[in-house]
């Protein structure tokens, strides 16, 4: 039986990619903070699910919860980190910088790099990671949540680089998702909103084609190639 862990799966898109893993036969461990939202989820299959409540800001807590999750499940094929964190903050309100900072930065990190280890010692893994296409591109009603998503971005096209480099199998996937409808889908000026099913669908596709970088849903691939190129002088009056 394939192993996997969700993290971020008490809600959205990660409770949706929890339990796809978990019809297609793996062992799922579900970490979030929300513990009665993990054992709601686990409750729909108790000998598939292990809810493991705890917060990803608590960088050495983190460390020591997977490591347990880890021997509860009896090993680890796969890593999704759907834990994330982001607030409009017109007012550059300190206080939520650093949340998203703590959270999309120093707790995405430290649960990569753990991952990384994890997979480098056992020879095997797929590590997956819900960024952002946010992270693309600046933006000026939640500067800390794109630059958090950019520096998740550049991490994992470096970790790419390092496994490629130690010829390591570690596979590392990139999900960039646009609007999908959960409490993070946040602003005004959404379109082409997926559903989080549809997308949760196209995420675990992506995983079992052991992409490197996907856009969800698809059509956002050529935003972002636009995005991408869109000229400074532009996308400054944009905002
Ligand atoms: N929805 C979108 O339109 C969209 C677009 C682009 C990218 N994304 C990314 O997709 C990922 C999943 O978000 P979602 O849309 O599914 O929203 P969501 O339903 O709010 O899910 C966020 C998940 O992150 C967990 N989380 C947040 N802070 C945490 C912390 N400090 N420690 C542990 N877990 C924490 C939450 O669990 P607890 O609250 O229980 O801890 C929850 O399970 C995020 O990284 C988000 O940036 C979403």
């Amino acid at each position: 039986m394939k192993k996997a862990i969700v993290l971020g799966a008490s809600s959205g898109i990660g409770r949706e990619i929890a339990l796809l893993l978990a019809a297609e036969g793996y062992s799922v461990g579900i970490t979030g903070r929300r513990f009665e939202m993990l054992t709601e989820l686990s409750s729909k299959n108790q000998e598939v699910f292990i809810p493991q409540q705890m917060d990803i800001s608590f960088l050495e807590d983190t460390v020591n919860l997977l490591n347990e999750l880890v021997s509860k499940l009896g090993g680890m094929d796969l890593l999704v980190l759907s834990s994330g964190t982001g607030d409009i903050n017109e007012m550059l309100n300190f206080d939520i910088e650093k949340r998203t900072i703590d959270t999309n930065v120093k707790g995405f990190t430290n649960i990569v790099d753990w991952a990384y280890q994890f997979f480098k010692n056992q020879n095997s893994g797929h590590l997956v990671a819900i960024t952002s296409i946010a992270g693309l591109r600046g933006n000026g009603s939640a500067p800390a949540y794109n630059a958090t998503k950019a520096f998740q971005i550049n991490y994992l096209e470096g970790l790419r680089q390092k496994v490629h480099k130690q010829k390591i199998p570690i596979i590392i996937t990139d999900i960039r998702p646009v609007f999908v409808d959960t409490d993070m889908a946040k602003g005004d000026g959404k379109f082409w909103v997926s559903t989080i099913e549809k997308a949760s669908r196209q995420i675990v596709k992506a995983i079992h084609r052991k992409k490197k970088v996907v856009y969800v849903t698809k059509r956002w691939r050529i935003i972002a190639l636009i995005l991408r190129v869109l000229p400074r002088f532009i996308y400054d009056r944009m905002g």
